[in-house]
């Protein structure tokens, strides 16, 4: 970055730190991770420069010949990683993908069944603050006890309501779906079925879940998080959808799309198709299946059970009596940043709530293996206890950083 360095040493000490920052912390968010350099330098090119409204061959400006190339580079990799019939990589994130299909296939007032935020869904799956649940009518399904989504209860919702869409998908559930079950309910009762897979999207690529896209309708995610792309949405819909959530993309709701993240779309896919993704996306779930063990061991209770994917939801309030945000805040003081997290009919407020979410595919990025996630869940586990022990909590934070320097990240950059 010697181009900045030279002309905006406020932007780039900012940079610099979070560089830093990023080397030296113990990165547990679930949905975070480390893309490679050659995506980083994609996102960096002088396709931020273009303007290109419309899809490949078909724009409204000129100059398209490498904005083409590139953009029909991300749709043919998706294509092959999923075996999807369409995809549209234009959307610039998660949330806005989600809204575009609401937008291609709702009218005002329509009624969608998605699962409920505190049982793992997502804000967008129509959280009562967010724009699409004041414009469409959401009716959210939970989990029941054992953690499993209660298939019977979510068709009896849907035999009621009659929701026009069937939304899977989450945030912070941790088990496997019953995809033919979604497929079955929306056959019969002629509802669209979409799956938001934007957290679990690399280890599908990666072939450790299996692929839900032959069973949706619909299927959005981003395109970091497991994937290991850059910040950014895609969308794959069976072809009969494939006008309508284009249309819906452009001009329904973007303008022109950001040709430089579509080109770092593309170098992402291009690494989640090599043999080496595979053996990542299978050391996640390793890793995570090491994590829950451990953690049990260490006496926290684990919300839906246990884990089939990347990431644990701890109820860290109900194992040890400490807050989701007091454990938040004791980790990030270690070195070790995750994200305070509502479980399951929490008895406590979204601001300060029972759980804390535990994710390992930026630790799987850095190379980190079970040995490794055994010593994490040692330290999640004394730091929680030790909240208040300053010193401690200080000691521990150096075996954090020197771990970390074992498995270092961005040698080169500076
Ligand atoms: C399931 C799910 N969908 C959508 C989103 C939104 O993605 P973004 O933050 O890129 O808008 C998230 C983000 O955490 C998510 O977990």
């Amino acid at each position: 970055m010697k181009n900045l360095k030279k002309q905006d040493s406020q932007v780039y000490k900012a940079a610099m730190g979070e560089l830093k920052r990023q080397q030296e912390g113990m990165e547990l968010i679930a949905s975070e991770n480390y893309v490679s350099e050659a995506v980083l330098e994609a996102l960096g090119s002088v396709f931020t420069n273009k303007y290109s409204e419309g899809y490949p061959g078909h724009r409204y400006y000129g100059g398209q010949k490498y904005t083409d190339t590139v953009e029909q580079l991300a749709i043919d990799r998706a294509k092959k990683l999923f075996g999807a019939e369409h995809v549209n990589v234009q959307p610039h994130s998660g949330a806005p993908a989600n809204i575009i299909v609401y937008y291609a296939l709702l009218k005002p007032g329509d009624t969608v069944v998605g699962m409920d935020l505190s049982h793992g869904g997502h804000l967008t799956h129509g959280h009562p603050v967010t724009l699409p649940a004041n414009i469409y009518n959401f009716v959210r399904y939970k989990t029941k006890a054992d953690g499993l989504i209660d298939y019977k209860e979510l068709e009896k919702m849907v035999k009621t309501y009659r929701p026009k869409l069937i939304l899977a998908g989450f945030s912070a559930y941790t088990r496997q779906l019953d995809y033919e079950k979604f497929q079955a309910i929306g056959k019969k009762y002629k509802a669209v079925t979409m799956f938001d897979i934007a957290h679990i999207a690399g280890l599908i690529a990666g072939k450790a879940l299996p692929n839900p896209v032959p069973y949706f309708d619909i299927v959005t995610t981003t395109t970091h998080k497991t994937l290991r792309g850059p910040r950014g949405g895609m969308i794959m819909c069976k072809e009969k959808y494939a006008k309508l959530i284009d249309k819906a993309t452009f001009p329904g709701f973007q303008g022109g799309p950001h040709e430089n993240n579509v080109a770092a779309k593309a170098v992402a896919f291009g690494e989640a198709l090599q043999p080496s993704f595979k053996t990542y996306a299978k050391q996640i779930i390793k890793n995570a299946k090491v994590l829950e063990i451990e953690l049990k061991k260490h006496g926290f209770k684990l919300m839906f059970g246990g884990t089939d994917n990347h990431m644990v939801l701890v109820d860290v309030f109900g194992s040890k009596g400490v807050t989701g945000k007091e454990a938040e805040v004791a980790l990030d003081k270690v070195g070790i940043t995750l994200n305070k997290n509502m479980i399951p009919d929490d008895p406590r407020g979204p601001m300060d709530p029972s759980g804390i979410r535990v994710g390992v595919p930026a630790v799987t990025t850095r190379g980190m293996k079970e040995k490794e996630i055994r010593m994490i869940a040692k330290w999640i586990n004394d730091t929680i206890e030790n909240h208040k022990n300053e010193k401690k909590l200080k000691e521990i934070h150096k075996e954090v950083i020197a771990l970390c320097k074992q498995f270092p990240i961005y040698e080169n950059l500076k």
